[in-house]
């Protein structure tokens, strides 16, 4: 036997991917893997001569690192001395400063860095994750590419990004020697957004050197390390070799972090039977060593197969906790493609999302999926708005704001035009209006006019052989008409001089202002400090374009002239054929339509001509004293002469009722207002006056939609609260007449 259940569940986006039980000598596990060794550290003299589980002869590449330029040997015996588990409670301890963590993480080692922190749950390292993040307020990055690498789309989407507050945006190359062109385009589009936005165009270590060097980028974190010794050697790479280029990134005024993060050395093939959380523990401890300001982790390209592992997303979450603790900025992955399930996608971001990090995704596809030449974007142009409304459904700030399409229509066509006045001013290939139409109005970059591509990294051969700089670049802004964009284009200049963006975990205002860990720390201790979305801030991440006025969303409908008019106290009827047929107290009044945006007086209409045809005799009137639709069905069959009736709330509910039942039960009810036509309240009708005549009568068929309720949950209630406001307490029911010609 199969189940339709199960085969119905196989056709999931989910299924489409695999999950793996854990093969620790393949380095598939996740976290606390057989095989990784007892944390351990013996010092003789001011030598270590042993460190976990390895005698000093025995370190590889990474240990001997590690010992030589990252170890505190000042704490380590007292940071060692601790148990896991306490130095895992001082964690989450909003009474454990910060600073005292990260003084004592300097003295342990890796293998118990990732011994305490795998024994947080979720929730405990979403908290360690607040209180360690280094800067104050948590910030996020874009991923800026596009498919034809064309210069004018490429502005315009970094110009978007710098817009809507993204801090720091980066691009790459489908082809190597576009490299300048892309990161020209990156520049003056993020300038044209914001002033102060960083960017990057991330390409092969020696051209990507080249191009901070010449002030086209103002940060690097392409800077990859590894847990073992052989990933690195097949890298062609040491602690040593990167530790040298971030030095000479940093000694040029770049900012940098480094690269790594969980999985990557089980993808290729030499985790030497480790568990991915122990290895990203080395990592890390390597890129203290090497002097990095922060990092990019949290498995980055290779979250997919974490993910294929049990506790895959904690070991993430974990890594970006255990980078925090070493007081390293944190560029927290999100960026590669988690999943095909949009549900599984989200459930893993909010690790990073709730608590915060320097940058909530280290790459946030600000264009269209299709266009990410970094391997697609976990997040894109298209889910935005759930980002947004994600953020103020939590009061939660993750680093993007909603900005209106009016306005985003003239920041991008600006980008485009600046980015066109400096081709042509520099003597690369034009580029043309049409192409700064698409680049500013399109969806991506399928409907961008193609380029001359031989013409394009020529003249990008030509443009790094004639050495021009990010003060050209400012030159021929200025030259052209664009003083402002020239300006913050400049401005990024003084900022690799004056290098205050070096320091950990540095955004740059759009004012030229940095802030960093220096100068606005991250001082979260409990409810009632640390970055707290409030304020002006949280005015802003709540005011989406979509967000209605509650008061302007219902409209005034009221036409000119009255279609009822209420009459004199009703009394009871003693017509056996009468159907009463009452409506509530807002009725053809101060609401004039049904929910489903059926006129008032077309329902009426409908429901007594119904009455009529099941052989009955309809007699109108208004409940006033209550809203319920019960009561007021009730009411009415108190009022009928054949003791049955049919309410109707203004929304359009409606139940049939007799007298002899209780309030609150019903002949039927019809509570799916927003599907009924006036056929349905025909029917009601017709079923009615059937049971006053008491005919044998079958319900009326009636559908269900699940989602009505979600839908239009808030204009039910703002209905609603127009029908109570209606409401006279006490007051009598009264006799309703029609007034004038039926409205269509
Ligand atoms: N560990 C180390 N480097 C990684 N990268 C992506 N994922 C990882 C990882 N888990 C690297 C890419 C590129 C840089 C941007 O990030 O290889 O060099
Ligand atoms: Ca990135």
């Amino acid at each position: 036997m199969a189940s339709r259940r199960f085969s119905s569940r196989a056709t999931r986006d989910l299924h489409l991917e695999q999950l793996v039980s854990p093969v620790p000598d393949l380095g598939l596990v996740a976290a606390n893997g057989p095989n990784d060794p007892e944390p351990e550290l013996v010092v003789e003299g001011d030598a270590v001569t042993r460190m976990d589980g390895r005698d000093a002869a025995e370190f590889d590449v990474i240990d001997r690192f590690v010992v030589a330029h990252g170890l505190d040997l000042v704490v380590a015996a007292e940071a060692m001395a601790y148990d896991d588990l306490a130095l895992a409670r001082m964690l989450v301890d909003v009474n454990v400063l910060r600073a005292d963590l990260v003084r004592l993480s300097r003295g342990l080692t890796p293998a118990k860095l990732a011994r305490v922190i795998g024994q947080l749950d979720p929730v405990e390292l979403m908290v360690a994750l607040k209180k360690l993040r280094a800067r104050r307020a948590p910030g996020n990055q874009a991923h800026v590419t596009n498919l034809k690498e064309s210069p004018a789309l490429l502005a315009a989407d970094a110009a978007e990004a710098a817009r809507r507050g993204f801090a720091e945006m980066e691009t790459t190359v489908g082809v190597a020697r576009y490299a300048p062109l892309n990161a020209i385009a990156l520049l003056v589009g993020s300038q044209a957004g914001r002033p102060g936005a960083m960017t990057q165009c991330a390409v092969e270590e020696r051209r990507n050197l080249e191009l901070a060097i010449r002030g086209l980028v103002t940060y690097a974190e392409t800077l990859s390390v590894y847990g073992t010794e052989p990933v690195f050697v097949d890298g062609d790479d040491t602690p040593w070799s990167k530790a040298f280029l971030g030095a000479a990134y940093a000694s040029r005024g770049v900012k940098v972090r480094f690269t790594s993060g969980t999985g990557s050395e089980a993808l290729m093939g030499y985790a030497q039977g480790l568990s991915m959380l122990y290895l990203e523990a080395r990592c890390l401890a390597v890129v203290r060593a090497a002097g990095s300001q922060g990092v990019q982790n949290g498995s980055i390209s290779c979250v997919a197969l974490v993910l294929s592992v049990p506790g895959g997303t904690r070991a993430i979450l974990g890594e970006n906790v255990l980078a925090a603790w070493l007081d390293l900025e944190v560029a927290s992955g999100n960026d590669a493609i988690a999943s095909h399930s949009e549900i599984r996608k989200t459930a893993k971001l909010m690790g990073q999302f709730l608590p915060g990090t320097d940058f909530v995704t280290s790459g946030y596809s600000v264009m269209p999926r299709h266009d990410n030449t970094f391997g697609g974007g976990n997040f894109d142009a298209d889910d935005l708005d759930e980002w947004l409304t994600i953020q103020r459904d939590w009061q939660v700030d993750a680093g993007i704001e909603p900005v209106s399409e009016e306005e985003l229509l003239l920041v991008r066509d600006r980008a485009a035009r600046a980015v066109q006045a400096v081709f042509a001013e520099l003597g690369l290939p034009p580029i043309s209006d049409d192409e700064v139409d698409v680049a500013t109005s399109g969806y991506d970059a399928r409907e961008m006019p193609d380029r001359d591509r031989a013409a394009d990294v020529e003249a990008a051969d030509d443009l790094l052989s004639r050495g021009v700089s990010g003060l050209d670049v400012a030159l021929a802004l200025d030259r052209s008409g664009f003083g402002d964009v020239a300006e913050a284009v400049l401005g990024m200049q003084r900022q690799r001089v004056s290098a205050d963006y070096l320091q950990t975990s540095a955004v740059i205002d759009a004012d030229g202002v940095v802030r960093s860990a220096v100068n606005d720390p991250n001082a979260y201790a409990g409810p009632g400090t640390g970055y707290r979305l409030e304020g002006e801030r949280w005015e802003l991440l709540q005011s989406l374009p979509q967000v209605a006025v509650p008061a302007e969303l219902l409209g005034d409908s009221a036409p000119a002239a009255p279609t009822v008019s209420d009459g004199k106290v009703a009394s009871r009827g003693d017509d056996a054929a009468e159907v009463v047929v009452a409506v509530g107290p807002a009725f053809a009044d101060s609401i004039r339509r049904t929910i489903s945006d059926l006129d008032h007086r077309d329902v009426l209409d409908a429901v007594c001509a119904g009455v009529r045809e099941g052989g009955g005799e309809p007699r109108l009137v208004r409940v006033r004293r209550v809203a319920d639709v019960a009561f007021i069905a009730h009411e009415a069959a108190r009022l009928s002469g054949s003791g049955v009736a049919i309410g109707l709330q203004s929304k359009g509910t409606a139940v049939i009722h007799r007298a002899d039942l209780q309030p609150l039960d019903n002949l039927e009810l019809f509570g799916m207002s927003p599907l009924y036509t006036l056929e349905s309240y025909r029917a009601m009708g017709r079923n009615a006056a059937g049971y006053a005549l008491g005919k044998r009568v079958g319900p009326v068929p009636t559908e269900l939609d699940n989602f009505a309720r979600a839908k239009l949950i808030v204009r039910t209630t703002l209905l609603h609260a127009r029908e109570t406001q209606a409401v006279v307490p006490g007051a009598d029911s009264v006799e309703l007449s029609l007034v004038g010609a039926a409205v269509s």
